[in-house]
């Protein structure tokens, strides 16, 4: 099999953690001598070459972040200019995000279903997956905790041609923290994360409060 993969991420190659996570996916997808071509959507210069790779594939994987509850508007604007397919291209996707409980990336889910059939081509699931912040902030082990599992997943992407197994459904992990779970992120996002947003927004020259509502 040979699949084309698109990397939906706004962010350049280096600073994408759908990067990160391609890499160990494309490392165990790899091992059955499953081939595949990358792109990027941040880097328009590649969007003709994607284009043609997109009409004259069909194995897709399109790996995309979770932005503001949706699908990135760049990859949307990529994929508003490539022809509706007609032959049985299967799509997959790889869906993920920064907060950690499942449900927040359901929707987005069911979206992508809907694309899939405005393109033109079959459905082959999703894998989703949040709890990805940190990956772009670490290296080595501490990166490879959060990205080698990716490879199992590669594994039985290159064996099923999607993610519709109970191993995929539950890579997701926890798709509602318990309410004890729940109650300690809360608090710590009021104090700890509060504070560490502070003294971020502050290195980065903001003089004003983060609830600083001028408008008001
Ligand atoms: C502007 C912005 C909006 C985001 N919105 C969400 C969100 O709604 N839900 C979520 O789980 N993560 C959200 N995230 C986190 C990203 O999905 C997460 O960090 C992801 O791993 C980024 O992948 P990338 O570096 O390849 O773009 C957001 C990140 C940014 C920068």
């Amino acid at each position: 099999m040979h699949v084309l993969i698109i990397n939906g991420s706004p962010r350049v190659k280096a600073f994408s953690n759908t990067d990160k996570i391609l890499e160990q996916f494309t490392k165990g997808m790899a091992e059955n001598g499953t081939t595949f071509e990358q792109y990027e959507v941040s880097d328009k210069k590649q969007w003709d070459a994607m284009r043609k790779a997109f009409a004259e594939n069909n194995n897709i994987l399109i790996a995309l972040p979770l932005y503001v509850e949706c699908i990135p508007g760049l990859l949307i604007e990529f994929l508003e200019t490539v022809e509706k397919k007609a032959d049985d291209t299967r799509l997959a996707f790889i869906l993920q995000g920064g907060f950690a409980e499942g449900i927040q990336l359901r929707c987005g889910e069911e979206y992508l279903k809907i694309l899939t059939e405005r393109l033109g081509c079959t459905y082959a699931g999703t894998l989703v997956k949040g709890d990805n912040f940190s990956i772009r902030f670490f290296e080595g082990e501490k990166r490879d905790k959060v990205t080698a599992p990716y490879a199992a997943m590669g594994r039985r992407y290159a064996q099923d041609g999607g993610f519709d197994s109970e191993e995929c459904r539950k890579f997701t992990g926890p798709e509602v923290f318990p309410a004890p779970v729940r109650l300690l992120v809360g608090f710590m996002f009021k104090t700890l994360a509060k504070k560490g947003f502070r003294s971020m927004a502050t290195g980065w020259g903001c003089t004003k409060p983060l609830d600083y509502k001028p408008y008001m």
